[in-house]
């Protein structure tokens, strides 16, 4: 899929950078995209309406009505018409209303009625795009799903060097180019994930649980979603946002309910991966008041679970793709072809404790993946939403061989 045909929205606010603009939407343009300019007040400023509409042949949308006429610039109908939102250059003065849902003009109407996906591409003098309060702001727009085009150090516009530049048009261009071109690879596939740690009740205030923090999952939820999947989330207890997109997340405790809500989903699904940590035991008598501490010791006895994964593989149906994880400290390789086969899943992303930033709770991880053709692919330590990419990628060229 390319650009041909696809809407693209942009937002310009107050910032040197937005003299740039004009240029990526004639790239836009050129690939056969579709361009439409919101600019806020300040944006005027820096780059003039007459340009922008010139390039990108529509008129700017600047008010949300015209005082003179009372014709009104709808932002549903502006967001309606999105496939992407792009918000660059964005000042930090936009970030802080992004992050904080202000609506104080037309760009922040838009912003807040799309439910296309949002890219944002921060551009401010080094000082404040350091400040603590722009690098929480950037988290939070993170963390609502929107997709940071990271700013590069190199010269401002203040004569000073560091961070802050806003990314060259032609990579922005790449950027939104690789969104679309990626988006199609599953499209009406349903995807089941599965995240985040399980908690196994002691009693009604302790439970067994473990360190994941379901970060893994969820990247690959946003990378499939960004596929163009549909995608059914089973999350475990964790602090995580839903990714925008077409997603039905379905919250769970216990490794029970995990498997339940798994069983339920999986007839329905083209593909399953296995992100959770789930617990392998629970206790066998969970007591139903406070366990006092009567004595020295104290012994818990503790039973497995079922094994999700492995009963998935039983009832496997024969276009299915299912994806599991192994988390090894020795024998990685061994093992993790032992739980290929024994599970009979597909494809097994294996990470291994012994990689400093790979595993629970971190923000990289080092993967190998394994499949049940034979092949082993080891790749770098890499961002986990990278990581998901290339999961997504590897599942994608198993489906093509498969066929
Ligand atoms: N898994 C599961 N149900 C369980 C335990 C694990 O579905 N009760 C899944 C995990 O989601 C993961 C895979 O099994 O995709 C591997 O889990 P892991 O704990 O590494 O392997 P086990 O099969 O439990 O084997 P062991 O703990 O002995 O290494």
């Amino acid at each position: 899929m390319t650009l041909k045909g696809r809407k693209i929205l942009i937002g310009i606010t107050g910032s040197i950078a937005a003299y740039k603009i004009p240029l990526l939407i004639r790239l836009l343009k050129k690939a056969g995209a579709e361009v439409k300019v919101i600019m806020t007040e300040a944006a005027v400023d820096f780059v003039t309406p007459l340009t922008v509409s010139t390039v990108s042949g529509y008129p700017v949308y600047i008010d949300p009505y015209d005082k003179r006429t009372g014709n009104w610039n709808s932002h549903i109908e502006l967001a309606g018409w999105a496939d992407v939102f792009l918000i660059a250059p964005v000042s930090a003065n936009t970030l802080a209303k992004m992050a904080n849902g202000f609506a104080d003009n037309l760009l922040m109407t838009t912003y807040l009625a799309a439910r296309c996906p949002v890219f944002f591409a921060p551009a401010m003098d080094l000082d404040m795009f350091n400040h603590p309060t722009t690098q929480k702001n950037i988290e939070v727009i993170g963390t609502l799903g929107h997709r940071l085009i990271e700013s590069r150090e190199g010269e401002l516009a203040s004569g000073l060097t560091g961070p802050g530049r806003m990314e060259e048009p032609e990579r922005i261009f790449e950027i939104i180019h690789e969104y679309f071109y990626s988006e199609a690879r599953f499209e009406d596939f349903k995807v089941l994930i599965t995240a985040g740690p399980t908690y196994e009740n002691i009693d009604p205030v302790r439970f067994l649980g473990n360190y994941s923090s379901g970060k893994m999952g969820f990247a690959l939820t946003e990378a499939m979603s960004k596929n163009g999947a549909k995608v059914t989330l089973i999350s475990g207890p964790v602090h995580l946002a839903t990714p925008a997109g077409n997603i039905e997340r379905i919250d769970v405790i216990s490794s029970e309910e995990m498997y339940e809500a798994c069983m339920k989903e999986a007839d329905n699904s083209d593909i399953i991966i296995m992100a959770a940590a789930v617990a392998d035991f629970r206790v066998e008598n969970y007591q139903g008041s406070k366990i006092k501490k009567s004595s020295d010791t104290f012994n818990l006895k503790l039973i497995q679970t079922p094994d999700i994964l492995r009963d998935l593989g039983q009832r496997k149906k024969p276009e299915q793709i299912i994806v599991g994880f192994a988390l090894e400290t020795d024998n990685e390789l061994d093992n993790a072809k032992a739980k290929l086969q024994n599970k009979n899943i597909d494809i097994i992303v294996l990470n291994s404790l012994r990689h400093k930033g790979a595993g629970f709770a971190t923000d990289t991880n080092k993967i190998t993946i394994l499949d049940r053709n034979g092949a082993v692919r080891e790749y770098e330590m890499k961002s986990k939403s990278k990581v998901a990419d290339d999961i997504v990628a590897y599942i994608s060229d198993f489906l093509k061989q498969k066929k």
